[in-house]
C-alpha cells in the first residue's frame, strides 16, 4: 500500500510507524512535519490550502486523522468538514489514480446522550453539541465522497505522553460525578493505530466502526482505580460534575467481529502500562 496520513499527529504517527514496519510506503501530511520519525515521509501542507493538490504524493490509501486547532465551531468546521472536502477534491483531480480506501478518523462525540445506555454503529448519531455535529458532517463528506470510505469513531485517546488524567489524579484534582454512573469510553493510542491498520487491511470494511476498548467504565471507577495504582488520594464526589456530559456506553462489537482484538482491553491495562513505564 501507499498510504497518506492526512493530519499525522499522535495517532497518525503511531499508525505510520506500524504501516512502515509492515512494509508499506507512508507519507505523513501536516503543516509542520519536522520531527516525524524515520519511516514516514514528511509532507508539509495545509489541508485547507488551495494548492493542496500540488503537494500530494501518489498514494492509494488515505487516513484522515487531523484534529481541530481549537474548540470553536469554526475550527471544527474547518478541519472536520472543509479540510475533508478540500482533500477529496484534490485527490479527485483527473491525472491521479483513484484512492482505494479513504478512512476518516471520527469520534464517539457524534452520539448524543443515551442516558448511559449502549450505543453502536446502528444508533443514530445525534449529538447536541456543535463538536459532534461538525464531526458527523465530516463523516458524511467522507462517506458521500468519490472513493470507498470508512469511518472509525474513537473514544477518548490516551497513552504514552498523554498523561493529563494521571497528573490530575496524582494531584488530587479529579472529582467523581454524583447522581449515578457517567460512563467513559476510551482507547489506547496503540490500539487506535492498530485498529486503523486493521481496517486498511480488510478487503470489505463496513462504512462505520466504533473504536473503543472492551470496557466502558464509570468515570468515578476509573478515577478510583487509577488513584489506587498511583497511591494517590481517593477522589471526592462532586455532584456538579455530572452536568453537561453526554452519558453513553459505546460497543466495539462490530470491530471485534471483524477480527480485531485489543492490546489494552481496558483502562486498567493501558494506564497500568503507563504507570509501570513511569508516565
Ligand atoms: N484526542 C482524543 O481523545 C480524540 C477522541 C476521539 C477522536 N479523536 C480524533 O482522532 C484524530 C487523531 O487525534 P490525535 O490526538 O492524533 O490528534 P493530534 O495529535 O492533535 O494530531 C492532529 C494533527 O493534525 C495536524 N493538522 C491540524 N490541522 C491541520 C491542517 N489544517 N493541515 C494539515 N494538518 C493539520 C496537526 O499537525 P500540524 O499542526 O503540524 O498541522 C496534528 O499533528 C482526530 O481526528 C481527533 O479528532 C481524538
Amino acid at each position: 500500500m501507499k498510504v497518506l496520513i492526512a493530519g499525522c499527529g499522535y495517532v497518525g504517527t503511531e499508525l505510520g510507524l506500524r504501516l512502515s514496519e509492515e512494509g508499506h510506503q507512508v507519507w505523513g501530511l501536516k503543516r509542520r512535519p519536522e520531527g516525524l520519525p524515520e519511516g514516514i515521509e514528511p509532507v508539509a501542507a495545509d489541508l485547507l490550502s488551495t494548492d493542496l493538490v500540488d503537494r500530494l504524493p501518489d498514494v492509494d490509501h488515505v487516513v484522515y486523522a487531523a484534529a481541530a486547532d481549537g474548540g470553536t465551531r469554526e475550527a471544527y468546521r474547518a478541519i472536520y468538514v472543509d479540510g475533508v472536502r478540500n482533500l477529496l477534491d484534490a485527490l479527485s483531480s483527473p491525472e491521479r489514480e483513484p484512492i482505494r480506501r479513504f478512512i476518516f478518523v471520527s469520534s464517539t462525540g457524534v452520539y448524543g446522550d443515551s442516558g448511559g445506555e449502549w450505543v453502536d454503529e446502528e444508533t443514530p448519531a445525534e449529538a447536541e453539541s456543535f463538536r459532534g455535529t461538525e464531526v458527523r458532517a465530516g463523516e458524511e463528506a467522507a462517506l458521500g465522497g468519490p472513493f470507498p470510505a470508512s469511518v472509525l469513531r474513537l473514544g477518548g485517546i490516551y497513552g504514552p505522553g498523554r498523561t493529563r488524567l494521571l497528573q490530575m489524579v496524582r494531584e488530587g484534582r479529579v472529582r467523581c460525578p454524583g447522581d449515578g454512573p457517567i460512563w467513559s469510553n476510551r482507547i489506547h493510542r496503540d490500539d487506535a493505530a492498530r485498529a486503523l491498520q486493521h481496517l486498511l487491511n480488510l478487503s470489505e470494511p463496513a462504512p462505520i466502526y466504533v473504536g473503543v476498548d472492551d470496557e466502558p467504565t464509570p468515570l468515578c471507577q476509573v478515577y478510583r482505580e487509577v488513584a489506587r495504582m498511583l497511591g494517590a488520594p481517593e477522589p471526592v464526589v462532586d455532584p456538579d460534575q455530572s452536568r453537561d456530559r453526554s452519558n453513553k456506553r459505546c460497543s466495539n462489537r462490530l470491530l471485534r467481529e471483524s477480527g480485531f482484538s485489543f492490546t489494552y482491553p481496558s483502562f486498567r491495562e493501558g494506564y497500568g502500562a503507563m504507570v509501570a513505564a513511569g508516565d
